[in-house]
């Protein structure tokens, strides 16, 4: 959601921003805006509703010359709607001075009757407005804008990352962030600012990571950092691994089909460095002390949308492997819930962006409780891994498409590998099921390039069910959640209805929904690593293709047993059945992206949808 960028430097400002905001366009937005200091050292804005091309469009039908400092917003609306009245930036100060924000301010009622009582007159229905003419009354008492800053940050609820510039003090950016992210992009001669590290990787690749409840003041040539309360922060600069290449299409149709294709990579990327001499073991985790993770008497697994999915599959793994309870909540829920955590609690989330506002504040809570929280995250330096006790990374690059697929499998990929790093220290995972879990890794990548290559047959199976209104998933044990996640992936970009049911499921009502036609995409275990699970689904098959429905069965190679009652057969290496999601989702992503495709849409960025959901 919003993304944010800032600029002080002698470059091409505009430029600058508008690059920052494109590769930020991929956390979702509805309107977009930059503010600059003009020739005449005046602040100018351009601001529309509506994707970044049409700001574009209206920059070239109205250019900004700026050197200097800028700052730019691409915006999903919260309060009021995506209009370019809302867009930010908004100005105050009597357009001295300009601010964007990300995140929502609770507060911003009595903010507002405080300003308009002050004489302010307001053009738009934006909590970030208010904020601004809070800013410019507060400015022109002080006539500084690092102080007056910090005094108007100290009085929000809320949460926010806020970027302010004055044009009297032409130099300079200020940032403030509160439960919302905040990254420095250090340059020669220049600075940059942004909500992740894609708004400047063009540019520079040195980057700092803003810490909560701090301010950050860029100017050409310097970075300081502050608390709220003005006294000065030590940081430390890292390295950004992911190059600005990693973050374009590369000649792909969307980001989705590039990443969906990126999968044997980023899993083996995951892997690297945690097998070693036939045992599994994370480094991360070492430090945490075995004695946590031996004492560990219940895990939850936090997240939401695709990773709760992926932490649903994770969590079989770990109960088999690690002998413990394992339970998947929603973020979301978790917290309210007023959850039973104890000292021998291990609460484990996933979140490929590591800034989910819901799981952020699900991970406070499990901290504020002296819970052991462990973070799986894609993102490096993000704030819910450096809010964890334990980090350990998925390395998928980034993950540009909205809907996630390659952190997908490679959250999966992590979580086995926390399944049986902790089996190993509890003694509960056999020299068996280690050495089949070696094998396993060592065959993924190559299974997954298989199962990548099923694309032109999904193609055409798109293609002739583009007019499909509802599409249901079958799966048992790991196929129940690879199901979902199935289900999922065509809501998101294909806007269909579409179900995932466990199979076993099926007689307790959902069977009902079956009529002649209804495609049903069925995924069948192994018949030679689950035989009794098989046999089963190919009963279940029997059932609902008495009913009509279409079937789609994606089974192993070899598996001849569904070919009298399936209509489409898509088959897949062999894999531990354990294992198998991690080739099964491949094509059931394909399936999304073409049905999207072939109805027109946009796979990339669907409609309502935000990559990074920074607001709760
Ligand atoms: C949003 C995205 C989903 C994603 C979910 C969790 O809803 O649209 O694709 O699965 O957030 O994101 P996270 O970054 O925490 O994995």
């Amino acid at each position: 959601m919003c993304g944010i960028v800032g600029y002080v430097g002698p470059g091409d400002t505009v430029g600058v921003l508008l690059s920052g905001l494109k590769r930020l366009e991929y956390r979702g937005y509805d309107s977009a805006g930059v503010a600059v200091l003009d020739g005449a050292g005046e602040v100018s804005v351009r601001k529309r509703s509506g994707k970044l091309a049409r700001l574009t469009e209206m920059l070239e039908a109205s250019p900004l010359e700026a050197h200097g400092s800028g700052i730019g917003h691409t915006r999903w609306a919260t309060h009021g709607g995506p209009t370019d009245a809302n867009a930010h930036p908004h100005l105050g100060d009597g357009g001295r001075l300009a601010l964007i924000h990300n995140g929502i301010v609770e507060n911003f009622a009595e903010l507002r009757a405080e300003v308009e009582a002050a004489g302010v007159e307001l053009l738009s229905e934006t909590d970030t407005e208010v904020v601004a003419a809070l800013l410019g009354i507060e400015f022109e008492r002080t006539g500084e804008l690092e102080s007056a800053f910090r005094t108007v940050v100290r009085r929000l609820h809320g949460t926010f990352t806020l970027l302010a510039m004055h044009r009297d003090e032409p130099d300079t950016v200020v940032a403030a962030r509160h439960n919302s992210p905040l990254v420095v992009g250090l340059g020669e001669g220049e600075n940059f600012l942004g909500s992740d590290v894609a708004a400047f990787v063009g540019h520079t690749r040195r980057a700092v990571a803003v810490e909560e409840d701090n301010i950050a003041i860029i100017t050409p040539e310097a970075v300081r950092i502050t608390d709220f309360a003005g006294d000065p922060v030590e940081f430390e600069e890292y390295e950004v691994a992911w190059n600005a290449d990693a973050a374009e299409k590369g000649g792909w149709s969307s980001f989705m089909a590039k990443e969906i294709t990126e999968q044997p990579e980023a899993a083996a990327n995951t892997i690297r460095g945690r097998i070693a001499g036939g045992e599994i073991s994370i480094p991360e985790l070492e430090a945490l002390g075995d004695e946590v993770l031996r004492n560990a008497d219940r895990i939850v697994i936090i997240a939401c949308g695709t990773a709760s999915y992926a932490g649903q599959i994770g969590a079989y793994a770990i109960e088999q492997w690690a002998r413990v309870p394992v339970e998947v909540q929603l973020s979301h829920e978790f917290r309210y819930r007023d959850p039973v955590l104890t000292e021998r609690t291990l609460v484990i989330s996933v979140s490929q962006s590591g800034e989910t506002m819901d799981t952020l504040m699900a991970v406070k809570y499990a901290n504020e409780r002296g819970v052991t929280t462990v973070s799986v995250c894609n993102t490096q330096s993000a704030t819910i891994p450096r809010e964890s006790d334990a980090a350990v990374y998925t390395h998928a690059g980034p993950e540009v498409a909205v809907a996630s697929t390659k952190a997908f499998t490679a959250q999966i990929t992590a979580l086995y590998l926390i399944g049986l790093h902790l089996g190993r220290v509890r003694g509960t995972l056999s020299a068996e099921d280690q050495a089949a879990a070696v094998t396993a890794f060592d065959e993924l990548p190559a299974a997954m390039t298989e199962a990548v290559e099923t694309h032109e047959q999904l193609a055409q199976l798109a293609h002739w069910m583009a007019d499909t209104r509802s599409v249901l998933f079958l799966g048992r044990h790991v196929g129940y959640p690879t199901a979902l996640e199935g289900a999922l992936k065509l809501k998101e970009i294909a806007y269909i209805h579409a179900e995932g049911f466990a199979a076993g499921e099926l007689k307790h009502g959902p069977i009902a929904l079956i009529d002649h036609g209804q495609p049903v995409f069925v995924l069948v275990p192994s018949p030679r690593k689950s035989p009794v699970m098989h046999s089963k689904v190919v009963s279940n098959i029997q059932e609902i293709r008495a009913r009509g429905a279409r079937v789609i069965a994606i089974v192993e190679k070899g598996d001849t047993s569904v070919l009298p009652y399936a209509d489409d057969v898509i088959r897949l290496p062999l894999t531990d059945a354990l294992f198998e999601p991690l080739v099964q989702v491949v094509p059931l992503q394909w399936f999304a992206l073409e049905l999207s495709q072939a109805k027109g849409l946009d796979v990339d960025q669907p409609r309502n949808l935000a990559k990074s959901v920074t607001v709760e």
